[in-house]
């Protein structure tokens, strides 16, 4: 099932997502509408958070990417109760945008390698150092964990010239190919 979107504005987005169990309710069921809903607004990876959960569930799909990274052919990944460890000190810069951004793309700058703890949607246990692209990924969507979003990370510079498409975004002026849950006001 398509679940809406919630796009920026949303107070939801700005929730500190908590922790699950197992027992969370109909779960097998979420993590499909999750991959169903990413997957229809052709995304790569989409947070619990944007479709108005503030739980710590990630969905992750790089199969799209394979063509020129085939270490992501069939690149599709749950991320629960993910938390960032430590950090590397070297950064790298890349372009991100995000299903709840829509029509703002940017360079932000990131640690280029993570420790991260996660369960996956067997809740085994995986603990381990990430780089490159994933960890780019990783990095977006475990800020949507933390209640922010990459336009937080954004130079005051860029931050001012993307300032009235995220004034408009917030009150609900934005135009999107997909179901979303925008700000009425
Ligand atoms: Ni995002």
């Amino acid at each position: 099932m398509i679940l809406p979107i919630y796009l920026y504005g949303q107070p939801v987005l700005r929730k500190t997502a908590e922790d699950i169990t197992p027992e969370y309710p109909e779960l097998k069921t979420l993590i499909e509408n999750m991959f169903d809903t990413m997957h229809h607004a052709e995304g790569i990876g989409l947070a619990a958070p944007q479709i108005g959960l503030a739980i710590r569930l990630v969905v992750v799909d790089l199969d799209v990417l394979s063509e020129d990274f085939p270490e992501f052919k069939d690149f599709r990944k749950v991320y629960i109760n993910a938390h960032i460890i430590e950090t590397s000190d070297e950064t790298d810069s890349m372009e991100e945008g995000c299903l709840s951004l829509p029509g703002i793309h940017e360079k932000v700058t990131r640690p280029s390698r993570i420790h991260v703890k996660y369960l996956d949607e067997n809740f085994v246990e995986h603990d381990e150092w990430v780089e490159g692209y994933l960890a780019r990924v990783m990095q977006h969507e475990f800020d949507h964990l933390e209640g922010k979003v990459f336009a937080d990370r954004l130079s005051m510079l860029r931050r001012q010239m993307n300032k009235g498409k995220l004034l408009n975004m917030a009150k609900g002026k934005v135009s999107c190919a997909y179901k979303v849950k925008r700000v009425v006001r």
